[in-house]
């Protein structure tokens, strides 16, 4: 059955490659980018290939909360039904890490923007709907005043990492919230595969992209018997333990309360 699938961070490396497969499978598709030019440029390669699909594309640039609500407003506004809601998009290197908030660009696009994003689209996503975060295999303990902005990371992996597990850990709360649907996984969709977030943070090629977006399409479109809120670990191949910590009720409560706290801040 053709579904609605919004992918963000479309525009490139594993949500544009997940994109592509969607398409030539049927699927509708809202595409998420933060460069007009590019993200055009991506709807018309899809388009031109796949006449048949519906597209869409919205703009916003994710490290900033405004631009994502005007983005859920605008979805709002033309979809009645989102199947799969991706939560792709992901920023680990940038010149410019903190925003304009005050607050490190990791936390905001990798997490803040996540959860602002679906707690305003959740009314179109029907309960046997799909919310796909993705995580990492890097994990580290969230630290909340570096994610309030009160104290600066030095590496861009330690913000990354903890960004991470801050989603893994909103990502099994959400789960859990929602018993009846829709589903909520976390996905480390393989490590080090070779797109820009790879070949600029790590100076390498990287591994085969497709490994990441095969596992987006697969858990957007296939049947799984993990409870909601489960981590899949593509490392692995498999569901399974995230950081200990995304398991431990009160630290992730913690956590997802100080980004709560943090986006009703900044949207208020
Ligand atoms: N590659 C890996 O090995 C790996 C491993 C674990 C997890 N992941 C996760 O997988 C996801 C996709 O990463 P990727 O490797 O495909 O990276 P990528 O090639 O750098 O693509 C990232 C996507 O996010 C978009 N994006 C970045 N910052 C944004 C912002 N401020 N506002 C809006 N959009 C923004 C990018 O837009 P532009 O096209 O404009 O740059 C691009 O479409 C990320 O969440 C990443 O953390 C990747």
């Amino acid at each position: 059955m053709e579904k609605t699938i919004l992918i963000t961070g479309a525009t490139d490396g594993i949500g544009l490659l997940t994109a592509q497969k969607l398409a030539a499978l049927g699927h509708s598709l809202l595409l998420h980018g933060r460069n007009p030019e590019k993200l055009e440029r991506v709807k018309s390669e899809i388009g031109g290939k796949f006449p048949d699909v519906k597209l869409s594309g919205y703009i916003a640039d994710l490290s900033d909360l405004s631009a994502v609500g005007g983005m859920a407003e605008g979805i709002n506004a033309d979809h009645q039904r989102i199947d799969v809601l991706i939560n792709n998009a992901g920023i680990l290197k940038t010149p410019n890490v903190i925003t304009k908030d005050g607050l490190d660009i990791r936390f905001v696009v990798n997490m803040l923007a996540p959860l602002y994003l679906t707690e305003a689209l959740l009314p179109l996503i029907p309960l046997d709907g799909r919310i796909l975060n993705l995580s990492s295999a890097a994990q580290n303990p969230v630290n909340i005043d570096a994610l309030k902005g009160d104290v600066q990371l030095g590496r861009d992996m330690e913000a990354y990492a903890q960004s991470k597990l801050a989603i893994t850990m909103w990502s099994r709360i959400l789960g859990q919230q929602l018993e009846n649907g829709p589903l909520v996984y976390s996905v480390n969709p393989g490590s080090l595969l070779g797109t820009n977030m790879v070949k600029g943070g790590f100076g390498i090629d990287g591994n085969d992209v497709n490994i990441g977006a095969d596992i987006l399409v697969n858990l957007s479109l296939d049947d799984h018997d993990a409870p909601s809120g489960s981590y899949f670990d593509n490392d692995a191949g498999s569901f399974g333990a995230p950081h200990p910590d995304a398991l431990d009720n009160a630290k992730s409560v913690a956590v997802v309360t100080a980004v709560k706290d943090l986006v009703k801040r900044l949207t208020s």
